[in-house]
């Protein structure tokens, strides 16, 4: 096709992805295209402001690193992790909902046995947390992995400390044969996500805040069931109804009860969905 203008320029690279032999991808790149073309000509995009975009695209590949994942939180920011997780996790309503993973899980976390303390180290007012893994009926799901990581006192992860060799407030355990578990830690506190990239510069510019409310990461998984991805975040927080990523979902949200001796407990019961 010549002579291409405003108004059909997107039928003429739809046309152009006709042989795509990926019918998966045929249709997202269909749709990418469509709706790109529909938001450039909604808003009247010039192109000063089509090259400060890639610049700040640019710059988000700059700044990613094994370390700084910056489209992760560019995902994030802009709700489109959690609307993924929202799409792909429909469960019954008895099933513990999924929330994002977020940056900060690393694949060889230590492993504990019940009862030990996860913190190893970093610091925070010590927190006991308890619980148990069921399925849809109520059974318990015996030996189920439970994978926990948090932020400790300074709202920070321990991946985020580049002199720190060993790693603190995370683990790994292994429920019982009644699926319960518990174990020690620090509580954990809200926390500003990366905000000195070009994310940083948007939430600045858009006149948003980069906090989340605090919480404790969580995956476990038992045989016969989805692996489930979550928080519990705290309930009384600032920052509940303004997570930056848009996480918090109210069925997540519990008491972190304080002590008389003024250490917290927190009880959680997680429900897996069979596969
Ligand atoms: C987190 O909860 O660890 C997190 C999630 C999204 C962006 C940054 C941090
Ligand atoms: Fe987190």
């Amino acid at each position: 096709m010549k002579n291409l203008n405003a108004d059909n320029i997107t039928e003429a690279v739809i046309e152009r992805l006709a042989n795509t032999p990926d019918p998966r991808l045929k249709t997202i790149m269909t749709s990418l295209v469509r709706h790109l073309h529909e938001f450039a000509r909604e808003v009247s995009l010039t192109e000063t402001e089509w090259q400060q975009g890639i610049e700040f695209l640019t710059r988000t590949g700059h700044i990613t690193n094994a370390q700084r994942q910056e489209f992760i939180l560019l995902s994030d920011v802009l709700g489109l992790s959690m609307l993924t997780v929202a799409m792909n996790n429909e469960k019954p309503a008895v099933c513990t909902q999924a929330t994002v993973l977020g940056p900060f899980h690393v694949d060889d976390a230590p492993h504990y046995a019940l009862g030990d303390d996860l913190a190893n180290g970093a610091e925070g007012r010590p927190c006991k947390v308890q619980g148990s893994v069921k399925g849809v009926n109520g059974q318990p799901l015996a030996h189920a992995r439970i994978e926990v990581w948090q932020s400790d006192e300074k709202g920070l992860y321990d991946v985020q400390y580049p002199d720190r060799s060993t790693h603190q407030a995370r683990g790994i355990l292994t429920a019982d044969a009644q699926g319960r578990f518990h174990f020690q830690s620090i509580l954990a506190m809200p926390y500003p996500i990366p905000h000195d990239g070009p994310v940083g510069d948007l939430l600045t510019a858009t006149a948003r805040h980069p906090w989340r409310p605090a919480h404790l990461h969580f995956k476990i998984s038992a045989p016969g069931h989805e692996t489930l991805i979550t928080h519990v975040f705290r309930r009384g927080d600032p920052y509940l109804d303004s997570d930056a990523v848009f996480g918090v979902r109210e069925s997540l949200i519990t008491d972190w009860v304080e002590q008389a001796d003024g250490s917290y407990r927190l009880d959680y019961d997680f429900v897996l969905n069979p596969v």
